[in-house]
């Protein structure tokens, strides 16, 4: 049995979780038209849809969640908020966000215009939509490794510096406002990005002029990722490996729920007085004052806390040993996962486990209800699904590369005991695999269809 580094803190106050039967979780799965985002998460016994906001907060938190200062402009919350932002991040300007959406909707608002390219290694599902919502084009330029499951390489979520070049080329850099990349790289399996292709990237994107964002969500594991595992980083701290990073950016925006350890927030920063105008005007209308950014004062507090938190080594060293852990478990009984381990999260290979169902069969949707109907465990597929659309061009319906089951370990939550349970019943279906249906579609919003869509069984 593999083992990870003990948890760094001990647990002072617990919520009750409850397994419920099979019968009633068919019944649940029903109502929900077998959206795993409809279920009632009361009947979910180990929720692994999302890390983002899901995590627990420490005494160091709810300490200072008390010391929120409500005043709507310029409150001590949003001064420590700062002053923390300026020492990690660097960044000259930043308004906070209520989410990390929100950044991403204000940027794409202001620099998008219809027609637009917007490269990265991968976008996120909501990045994209706000692309895709003011007529722009995301455009996935990562490493073709990212897309062979069992390569084991170490930065899997590394851009392909050469074709981000090609595309800037073909495309004319006038029609790229903005460059981005995703640390870690979420859609493509929680991979890190090393610090040489940060660099490459930047090079490449301020050749041609064009702004450089990093979508920092997770840059504290990807930070510790990088001392891990890229030759010169293992003296230096997450925190120096973090400042290193944003200092080639131009600017970058983070969905605070992940690696602040927050419930709630997010923050958009860059370094342009003339780009840092247009966004408090933006986001006054659409969030808040510049000061709150449609959060709270203790959001604002906690956040300052949980960024520092977040950095922590021994807290690194057993979130990322965590995950781990549950991709050894697999791995050792043949399941087949995104090798090696990302991140945040452990994302199961429904296209190799399903071979018998092709993309239009939703490989991906069967295992994530399967993992619910056996064992009250909730994933997210991040599949057809999630990725898959129709070409505005040809009408042609379009299918990511990868079949997955994204099983996301929030963070501080839950415990090995936890994890062995889910990799028992993972292994368990395992077994019957061969057996599991397709699903299809009988309802789907236009955008993030995901989250709303209704399925049946086939
Ligand atoms: C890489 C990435 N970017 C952006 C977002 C959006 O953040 P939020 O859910 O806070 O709106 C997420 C959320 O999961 C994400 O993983």
């Amino acid at each position: 049995m593999p083992v990870y580094p003990p948890e760094p803190f001990r647990i002072k106050m617990v919520e009750p979780i409850r397994l419920i039967s099979p019968q009633e979780r068919l019944i649940a799965m029903q109502q929900a038209g077998y959206n795993l985002f409809g279920l009632r998460a009361e009947d979910v016994f180990i929720d692994l849809l999302t890390d983002s906001g899901t995590g627990a907060m420490s005494q160091g938190q709810w300490a200072a969640i008390m010391e929120g200062d409500e005043s709507y402009a310029g409150a001590r919350s949003y001064f420590r908020l700062k002053e923390t932002m300026e020492k990690i991040f660097g960044f000259e300007f930043f308004v906070p966000t209520h989410q990390g959406r929100a950044a991403e909707n204000i940027l794409s608002a202001i620099l998008v215009r219809p027609g637009m390219y917007i490269p990265s290694n991968m976008h996120f599902d909501t990045t994209e939509a706000n692309i895709r919502a003011r007529g722009g084009r995301p455009t996935n330029l990562v490493n073709e490794g990212a897309f062979d499951p069992t390569l084991q390489a170490p930065f899997k979520g590394n851009m392909d510096v050469e074709k981000l070049r090609d595309f800037i080329q073909q495309v004319g850099p006038q029609s790229i406002p903005f460059g981005a990349i995703t640390v870690t790289n979420n859609a493509g399996g929680g991979q890190p990005v090393s610090m040489a292709n940060l660099t490459e990237v930047a090079a490449a994107y301020h050749e041609f002029g064009i702004p450089f964002f990093i979508d920092c969500c997770r840059y504290a594991e990807n930070a510790y990722f990088i001392k891990q595992r890229e030759p010169g980083y293992a003296d230096k701290t997450p925190l120096e490996i973090a400042q290193e990073m944003f200092a080639l950016a131009d600017g970058a925006w983070m969905s605070a729920k992940k690696d602040a350890l927050v419930n709630i927030g997010g923050f958009l920063a860059m370094r342009s007085a003339d780009l840092f105008q247009k966004v408090s005007n933006e986001l006054i209308l659409r969030e808040g004052f510049p000061t709150y950014g449609g959060l709270a004062g203790r959001d604002l507090d906690a956040m300052a806390v949980g960024l520092w938190e977040g950095l922590d080594e021994s807290y690194l060293a057993y979130r990322l040993g965590q995950t781990n852990y549950l991709g050894q478990c697999l791995l050792d009984a043949g399941f087949p996962i995104i090798e090696p381990p990302g991140g945040h999260a452990i994302y199961l290979d429904a296209g190799r486990l399903l071979p018998h169902l092709p993309h239009a069969m939703l490989p991906g949707q069967s295992l994530a209800a399967a993992l619910y109907l056996e064992g009250a465990i909730r994933g997210v597929e991040i599949g057809s699904v999630m990725f898959g659309y129709t070409d505005p061009d040809t009408g042609q319906e379009i299918y990511p590369k990868l079949e997955l089951v994204r099983l996301a370990l929030p963070r501080r939550v839950f415990t090995q005991s936890h994890l062995d349970y889910v990799a028992d019943v993972l292994i368990k279906l395992k077994e019957s695999a061969s057996s599991l249906k397709g699903y299809r579609i009988t309802y789907a919003p236009p955008l993030l269809r995901h989250f709303t869509a209704r399925f049946e069984p086939q």
